[in-house]
């Protein structure tokens, strides 16, 4: 019997409209989780091995305050190379001798700023539709950090990109954005992001300091990573992290808690001074964790660990106190909570382990909940055979 070729036709319509729509669903991946909807759920409790245990708050915050400074851009050997020890000797002498912990944080691709930025805080992977919507951010309303800390009451003071107050419009106790539109300006844009830190680091009225540098970014765009520009670059924003992390120590002596400061890039830099894809230069970005809650480790800087970009998301969560974000996909940096009790650091894998195992439940439908089925066992008469 032969088709008739409306049949024909009609089957080749249905097939077009499937693999548009298969398409689509892998475009537009379905957010993991839209809103803010459970966020009182309560915190799993601490498993009770043997003796029994009532702990079923989240740990204490690890840290009073939390400076986060993004320099768009910022390479890893910007960082740990030769470059870094040539311009930032400040950040060199940290990360060699100081209390501090450095990294080498993967960034996945599209290394674009918006995507990067979402990474950062919610530790999950958005699609690739981040890509388009990067000229047009809008909220962001995947469980994140950001959205936590404010909830949980942190004064969050952000100046720097304005891709951030896009995100995060309600967020801000104070706020000034920079705009990126002007590639051709590689001073202005960092200098109305500087101007704020004298008056902003005598001040006692934030919880949460985020600065988001944008020049370095803007003379990769213009003449590349061996610009004559850079070394400058790196000098200037050297000599703000000392102001930060000096002012930063000596408020520290009357407060009960450390700070912490947390130095990273959004994405790397090729060697023709773009970003957006996966080459080595664009993923690898310099990530310098520094806190007197740290011990001091020598000789640290030559083997910075390697790291993923989504696992500060949860590292900034604990240190801040609050819960993991739900689709988060990064694991604690455990260098971080290393100083802690035992018990208290269990209590921290722990819950970052029932947050993914959590997210996995809800996204793999085979994945089964409870314990694992025994392994099967040897066979009778394994042991004379081996
Ligand atoms: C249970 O909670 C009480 C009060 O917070 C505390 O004193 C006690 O040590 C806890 N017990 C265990 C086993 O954690
Ligand atoms: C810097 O601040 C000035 C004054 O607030 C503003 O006019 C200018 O557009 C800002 N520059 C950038 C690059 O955001
Ligand atoms: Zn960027």
């Amino acid at each position: 019997m032969r088709l008739g070729s409306g049949t024909f036709a009609a089957g080749c319509v249905v097939i077009e409209v499937l693999g548009v729509a298969l398409f689509l669903r892998g475009f537009f991946p379905a957010p993991v989780f839209s809103g803010t909807e459970r966020q009182a759920e309560s915190p799993a409790p601490e498993p009770s091995a043997g003796a029994s245990s009532n702990w079923t708050e989240l740990p204490p915050p690890l840290f009073s305050k939390v400076v986060i400074m993004l320099i768009d851009a910022l390479r890893d050997d910007f960082v740990f190379g030769s470059k870094g020890v040539k311009f930032m000797p400040y950040t060199t002498y940290l990360v060699e001798k100081g209390s501090s912990l450095s990294f080498v944080a993967e960034a996945k691709p599209p290394t674009v700023t918006m995507p990067r930025i979402k990474a950062l805080l919610t530790g999950s992977l958005p699609g690739f539709i981040d890509v388009v919507r990067n000229l047009n951010s809008p909220t962001l309303l995947e469980d994140n950090v950001i959205t936590r800390a404010k909830a949980a009451g942190k004064r969050i003071i952000f100046y720097g990109d304005e891709t951030w107050v896009k995100l995060f419009p309600k967020h801000f106790v104070e706020y000034d954005g920079t705009t990126s539109f002007f590639v051709s300006d590689y001073t202005e844009v960092d200098n109305n992001v500087t101007r704020h830190l004298d008056k902003v680091l005598k001040r006692q009225d934030w919880d949460v300091l985020i600065l988001h540098y944008l020049g370095l970014d803007h003379i990769g765009h213009i003449s590349g990573p061996s610009s004559p520009l850079i070394g400058p670059k790196l000098s200037e924003m050297d000599s703000i992290l000392m102001k930060i992390h000096t002012s930063l120590l000596s408020e520290e002596r009357g407060a009960l808690l450390p700070s912490l400061l947390a130095l990273c890039g959004d994405h790397g830099m090729s060697e023709a001074g773009g970003h957006g894809a996966s080459s080595m230069e664009e993923v690898n970005t310099a990530l310098v964790l520094i806190s007197s809650a740290f011990e001091r480790k020598p000789g640290d800087v030559r083997h910075p660990t390697h790291v993923q970009q989504t696992d500060l998301a949860a590292t900034l969560s604990v240190g801040l106190g609050l819960p993991i974000p739900k689709s988060n996909t990064g694991s604690l940096l455990f260098r971080v909570v290393e100083g802690r009790p035992v018990r208290e650091q269990l209590r921290l894998l722990h819950l970052n382990t029932v947050q993914l195992s959590k997210l996995l439940q809800e996204n793999v439908p085979s994945y089964k909940k409870g314990p694992r089925p025994a392994p099967a066992r040897r066979p009778a008469g394994a042991e004379q055979q081996g």
